[in-house]
């Protein structure tokens, strides 16, 4: 079994050096209940799984400032259970394989958190994630205020742990990077194939059938969230994803799917007509689209806001529309106005790692916007969305374009991920004609 625990460990030094006299305590996600006695696969918690790689359910993880310690809590071995639902490491090859100070088993788990919480002066928790945890927690916590007569030292103060935990994970470390690239990559296949397959008179689901097979057959078990499979109207439908219309002839198909790879997301839109050939209004709009995220991607690098960011890609997209005379006045009138939120109305990018939508602030701790820096790994996904209304050229109704890509901030720029699907109006027809 190869499991990279140096990563793991390192991190879990990291959060330890933040702890000073303190514990800091973390749970894997609950397994979730699908219909009657059947779950959804499981889904390890991306907190818990950044500091352990551990993906079983019922588990949970003390940081011991005082001691340096990290302690697993797991499901003992059991063989009649692992009989019906597979393998599970125990304790003691757990502590073995993923290089914890200790693992005990889940079981345990409370009394030994009441013997660390004596004498800890605070407690480290990812507040509000797991409502039921905190309230664990609580209690235990009350156990040990409740024997301060007897000189027990009980924590004076409850933090929130994602304080230190957002701001790691927001910086991708090298092995982070790794994954996803290769998550990037797989996705990319994925939407190839989409191009190719997509024919009219299929639905949309058939498409759907095809990232997902992509996916699974590269390694990537799950896709990172439900895929948007959107023709024509559905397009301007942002999280769409039904994904059960016929596609038509003239329509175009917006793809938002992406594959998650050992954990790591990626995210990709693509958007393209059904019969492989853009009609006049759709190329328009398509380019208005494609030229604000290429002038977006041009200006991702250290030292810049994500504001500044932001407002290159609402420029171009405006500007766009006022080009497509869907919009009249100037480009700054438009967006004093906000006359362009009924066309372009997200925003321009989130981070992506563990979670699709990864976790971090787009400001500092003084509340001023934060500046790109190294390692840090964004989505570039401009759309319009317009649909059918008087005050709009028919041409362009019911036409739903967005371009997404996943890029890393590096020395001096960036590096798209996921570069591999065809982005231009010309290669996307070459790819379906020769297909
Ligand atoms: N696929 C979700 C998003 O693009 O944010
Ligand atoms: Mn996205
Ligand atoms: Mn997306």
């Amino acid at each position: 079994m190869n499991i990279n625990t140096d990563v793991y460990q390192k991190r879990r030094k990291i959060v330890l050096s933040h702890l000073n006299n303190g514990v800091a305590v973390l749970f894997a996600a609950p397994e979730q209940r699908r219909s009657n006695d059947t779950y959804f696969a499981y889904r390890q918690d991306s907190y818990f799984y950044y500091l352990t790689g551990f993906n079983e359910p019922e588990s949970a993880l003390i940081l011991d400032g005082k001691t340096g310690q990290s302690i697993l809590f797991c499901r003992n071995k059991d063989q009649l259970r692992e009989t019906w639902d597979g393998f599970r490491f125990g304790p003691q090859a757990a502590q073995e394989i993923f290089a914890f100070s200790k693992a005990l088993p889940i079981d345990e788990f409370d009394e030994q958190l009441l013997s660390y919480l004596k004498g800890a002066d605070t407690v480290s928790l990812l507040l509000g994630l797991y409502p039921d945890q905190d309230q664990r927690v609580l209690q235990l916590w009350q156990k040990a205020k409740a024997q301060m007569w007897a000189g027990i030292n009980a924590p004076k103060q409850f933090t929130d742990l994602s304080l230190v935990l957002n701001q790691m994970r927001l910086i991708k470390d090298e092995y982070e990077l790794s994954l996803l690239k290769q998550a990037g990559a797989i996705s990319a296949k994925a939407h190839i194939v989409a191009m190719q397959k997509t024919q009219p008179n299929q639905y949309e689901y058939q498409v759907e059938a095809e990232l997902l097979h992509t996916f699974v057959s590269h390694g990537a078990r799950y896709p990172a969230y439900e895929s948007i499979v959107a023709s024509g109207k559905n397009a301007c439908t942002l999280h769409y994803v039904n994904n059960q219309s016929l596609m038509k002839d003239s329509d175009l198909l917006l793809i938002d799917a992406g594959a998650e790879f050992q954990g790591y997301a990626g995210d990709i839109t693509r958007t393209f007509p059904v019969n492989g050939v853009f009609s006049g209004a759709q190329k328009e709009v398509y380019e208005a689209v494609l030229n604000a995220q290429l002038a977006t991607i041009a200006a991702i690098k250290p030292n810049i806001s994500w504001q500044a960011v932001s407002d290159i890609a609402l420029k171009a997209l405006v500007q766009g529309l006022i080009d497509l005379k869907i919009l009249s006045g100037t480009v700054e009138g438009a967006i004093e106005s906000g006359a362009y939120k009924r066309f372009y109305m997200h925003g321009i990018g989130h981070w992506i790692g563990l979670d699709v939508h990864d976790v971090g602030g787009r400001f500092d701790e003084q509340g001023q916007p934060l500046l790109l820096q190294k390692g840090m790994c964004t989505t570039v996904e401009p759309g319009l969305y317009i649909s059918a209304a008087d005050d709009v050229p028919k041409a362009f109704h019911n036409i739903g374009v967005r371009i997404e890509d996943n890029v890393v901030v590096t020395e001096l720029a960036c590096e798209v991920y996921t570069a591999d699907v065809p982005k231009t109006v010309a290669q996307i027809e070459a790819l379906m004609k020769n297909q």
